[in-house]
């Protein structure tokens, strides 16, 4: 049984600057929610009850928003906003929610090694925060499924990527043994095009065994000089099975700036409160009128 999911948030972010010149990249909202709060939700709804944050310095704002607000809830009684406050104060108690400080940015596969005190010997989850995934079964727990059906083998999310996006991505050599389900046979950090072995990339969520923890301890620096959590996979899948699954859900990639947009036009278009004038909005877009007049 998956219990724990660790996220790693200590990245710096800077894909997003000046954004994330002082406030973390995972604070970044899709309209009113802070990104990092879709990947608690996609845990908590997996019935994963034990999260670990990893983070750096600049990331006391993720802390802090997870944590309770007294001045904040004593003004929203005072304004009867209570829906507000309902809202609120569901946040502070989402989960039990620790942290970990990753000290320096020395990459993915460290950020993981960082929790491996907390998480023990049991298998666990890894959520990325820049993939927000949205399915009728949260993603994570589609994985927590096959992983059972696979002997309790690592398994993770993966889904195909375009020619020129393929260098963002850790890729599969993996053969297909079942539908959606590959056998990892190698998998690279972010390849060029040219050393690809597929176009099958992994996406952020991940079902890991405890053994991972010994193979990122051996992983040397990768790619950019850091220590990759793909690497360490490559090294997990010589000594036991990986799998690829191909799962069900549309992702938007939050990390890369014309993902973070179309997130927030889809879940805008999803939102009873803002469907119908984002709709009109983006129709005139479409139809090439002057989008600049007011939209009644
Ligand atoms: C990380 C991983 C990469 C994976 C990607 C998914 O890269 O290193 O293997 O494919 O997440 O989003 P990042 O996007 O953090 O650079």
């Amino acid at each position: 049984m998956i219990r724990k999911a660790v996220i790693p948030a200590a990245g710096l972010g800077t894909r997003f600057l000046p954004a994330t010149k002082s406030m973390p990249k995972e604070m970044l909202p899709i309209i009113d929610k802070p990104i990092i709060q879709f990947v608690v939700e996609e845990a908590i709804a997996s019935g994963i009850d034990d999260i670990i944050i990893i983070t750096g310095r600049g990331k006391r704002a993720i802390e802090d928003y997870f944590d309770t607000s007294p001045e904040l809830e004593n003004h929203l009684v005072k304004n009867e906003k209570y829906e507000l406050l309902r809202e609120i104060k569901n946040i502070a108690s989402l989960a039990e929610i620790h942290y970990i400080r990753q000290k320096e940015p020395n990459g993915l596969g460290d950020a993981v090694l960082k929790a491996e005190k907390h998480i023990g010997a049991e298998p666990f989850a890894v959520l990325l925060g820049d993939d927000i995934i949205k399915a009728k079964v949260p993603c994570i727990k589609q994985l927590m499924t096959l992983f059972d059906e696979y002997n309790q083998h690592a398994v993770i999310a993966v889904e195909e990527v375009s020619a020129e996006k393929i260098s963002d991505y850790g890729i599969l050599k993996g053969r297909e043994i079942a539908d959606s389900i590959y056998r990892v046979e190698d998998i690279i950090e972010k390849p060029s095009l040219d050393e690809a072995p597929s176009n099958i990339g992994a996406v952020g969520r991940y079902i890991l065994t405890p053994k991972i923890f010994e193979c990122i301890r051996k992983t040397g620096q990768g790619k950019g000089n850091e220590i990759q959590l793909t690497d360490a996979i490559r090294l997990l899948k010589s000594e036991e099975a990986v799998y690829g699954y191909v799962f069900e859900g549309t992702r938007y990639d939050a990390g890369d700036k014309a993902g973070y947009v179309k997130a927030i036009i889809d879940f805008a278009l999803e939102r009873s409160d803002l469907k119908e004038e984002t709709g009109r909005y983006l129709q005139k877009i479409v139809a090439g009128l002057p989008h600049s007049v007011k939209i009644t």
